[in-house]
């Protein structure tokens, strides 16, 4: 049988299928749930900094000196918090690595909170970092500074592996990666997918679409990880859009350590983790590859095939389908 296992960042997993942060890690029976299905690791649900602050701001008892005290000193203020409490239990009760995830709008609540996180026993932190410039006046550098800063910041202050996670608006995923990786990420995780808004055209009221991600979005995520994982040394965990493995693989094929799933588990349950492992292997078994080292970049080796991950216009190849350009 193939050995699925991997080292992600330092930490060594069984296999190469972490379930991803969503509302299933949000308590200590979802992760334990999460590890009996076969997650070789779990990203705890994020702790939101916004959430921190409103709670803060609209409580009872707020008053604006209670407010200023908690943002001076925001570890007394969720020293306590539920939040490390789970990672304190979650450590105890799981024997997978325990992955802490925080969302920050800025300031010195990112390293406040890597601090206690690691404290309280996580494996590893994810830097959830979803900064999206919604003004024009807005600099990319600028933005890309943001996500370097928070990560170096960071990493001055724990010493358990950090991992940032990033979206796909960026002027130039291979550069803000590699920038991340100088800053002293031990990985990236390409891609945090955000919430999406339509609009119902007879009401005229926002309304919630494509809540959960399809197969067909990997295909994005998949030509930068193809053609960012060959410029840079960092571990790369490739999420959205992963549901089987046969995309899981054609990750790995591509350059990723790990996976990461939260879509699929909403739509088929937690067990879709095992049948993603069961199909890799099945998959390495079948090919007679001995573990994921044989496959890991297979297709990005050779740098005619990467260039293929370049093409963008759909010259010649649209011949295949029948289609006139
Ligand atoms: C209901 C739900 C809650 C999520 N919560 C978080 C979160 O707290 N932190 C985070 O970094 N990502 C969160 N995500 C994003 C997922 O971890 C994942 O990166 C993204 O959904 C893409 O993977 P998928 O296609 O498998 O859903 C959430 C996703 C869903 C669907």
């Amino acid at each position: 049988m193939a050995d699925l296992s991997v080292n992600y960042m330092g930490l060594k997993l069984e296999n190469p299928v972490i379930a991803g942060a969503s509302s299933f890690s949000k308590s200590l029976d979802g992760i334990k749930r999460l590890a009996e299905n076969g997650a070789a690791a779990v990203v705890v649900k994020s702790l939101f900094e916004e959430e921190l602050r409103e709670k803060m701001i609209y409580s009872d008892d707020f008053h604006p000196e209670a407010y200023g005290y908690a943002i001076a000193d925001a570890s007394v203020m969720y020293g306590t918090s539920n939040y490390l409490k789970l990672i304190e239990q979650a450590k105890t009760a799981v024997d997978i690595p325990v992955i802490a995830s925080v969302n920050c709008l800025g300031g010195k609540w990112w390293t406040d909170f890597a601090t206690e996180v690691e404290q309280a026993g996580a494996d590893a932190l994810e830097l959830n970092i979803a900064y999206l410039p919604f003004e024009k006046s807005e600099k990319s550098p600028e933005i890309e500074r943001k996500y370097t800063k928070i990560v170096s910041e960071v990493k001055k202050e724990i010493k358990i592996p950090v991992a940032a996670k990033i979206s796909q608006y960026f002027t130039n995923i291979p550069g803000i990666v590699a920038a991340i990786e100088k800053a002293g990420a031990d990985a990236v995780v390409m891609f945090n997918r955000y919430y999406r808004l339509g609009i119902d055209i007879n009401k005229h009221e926002f309304k919630t679409v494509d809540f959960f991600s399809t197969e067909s979005e990997t295909y994005n995520v998949l030509r930068w990880v193809g053609i960012t994982s060959s410029q840079v040394s960092l571990d790369i965990s490739a999420t959205t859009g992963i549901h089987s493995a046969e995309v899981a693989i054609q990750h790995f094929l591509s350059g990723a350590k790990t996976i990461q799933v939260a879509s699929a588990m909403y739509t088929k349950g937690e067990k879709v983790l095992k049948e993603i492992n069961r199909g890799i292997e099945q998959y390495l078994d079948k090919h007679k590859y001995n573990s994921l080292d044989d496959i890991r970049s297979l297709m990005v080796k050779d740098i005619e095939n990467r260039k293929k991950f370049e093409r963008i216009q759909y010259m010649r190849v649209a011949g295949g389908y029948g289609v006139n350009i």
